[in-house]
């Protein structure tokens, strides 16, 4: 149907922050809203699409017609993503945490007199969007970039590394867009080597934008 291009389709986003504890009341996390994955929850939903949207902590009001699935950690991620492997696109735009504390205290942790400095030792995390790129069955996989220097390079050894089909990269340096505010600007890197820049716009106009260079390209390629 014209008006529901994806009608028969699902897709998978993953969205938000992801927290590790450290004890009880303490955690590691990162200042992502949420709002650049559920704007693509909303825009895909809108074409059409099954949405499953995995969740981490936001103060988002779930997107009408997605399924939601709230997670708190990364291994909780990783869990419910791995559920929905049989989505024919995965949009990976959770600000996930890379490391997480080896070791969680039961107890509140306690402050110590004999040291100023207290040192916690942290593991690598399961990477969410390497595991799709590597273990899917014709999903076409989406990362994001999310860095502050040198954004191109790094982007460019994500697509390769976690086997991505596109990796939008977003410059997170700049506060007026990215993490944790309203706009974004963005560049898709394909695999096939072409790219497209996406002028500063709000997520929910930018959505719209990035879905169609998506389906362009998902076309293109089978
Ligand atoms: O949530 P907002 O406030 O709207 O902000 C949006 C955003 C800046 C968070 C978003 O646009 C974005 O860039 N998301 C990715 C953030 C990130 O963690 O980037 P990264 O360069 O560290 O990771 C690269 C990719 O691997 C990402 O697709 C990430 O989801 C994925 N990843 C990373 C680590 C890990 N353990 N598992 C993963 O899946």
């Amino acid at each position: 149907r014209e008006d529901a291009p994806l009608e028969g389709k699902k897709v998978v986003i993953t969205a938000g922050p992801t927290r590790e504890a450290l004890d009880p009341i303490r955690y590691l996390t990162n200042h992502s809203s949420g709002k650049m994955g559920y704007s693509l929850a909303e825009g895909f939903r809108s074409l059409g699409a099954e949405v499953v949207l995995v969740s981490g902590p936001v103060k988002l009001a779930p997107p009408a017609g997605v399924e939601v699935v709230d997670v708190v950690s990364t291994e909780e991620m990783f869990e419910a993503v791995k559920q929905h492997m049989d989505a024919d696109i995965g949009v990976f735009a959770a600000a996930v945490s890379d490391y997480t504390p080896v070791s969680f205290s039961e107890g509140k942790m306690k402050k110590t007199d004999d040291t100023d400095n207290l040192v916690i030792e942290l593991k690598k995390t399961q990477d969410i969007l390497k595991y799709a790129g590597h273990n899917n069955e014709g999903m076409y996989v989406v990362g994001f970039a999310a860095e502050t220097d040198d954004v191109k390079n790094y982007a460019l050894k994500k697509l390769k590394d976690k086997k991505a089909d596109c990796i939008i990269m977003n410059d997170v340096s700049n506060p007026a867009i990215g993490m944790n505010s309203d706009d974004n600007e963005v560049t898709l890197l394909f695999r096939d080597g072409s790219e497209k820049h996406l002028e500063k716009a709000s997520k929910t106009e930018l959505s719209q934008k990035i879905i169609r260079e998506l389906l362009e390209h998902t076309g293109r390629e089978r």
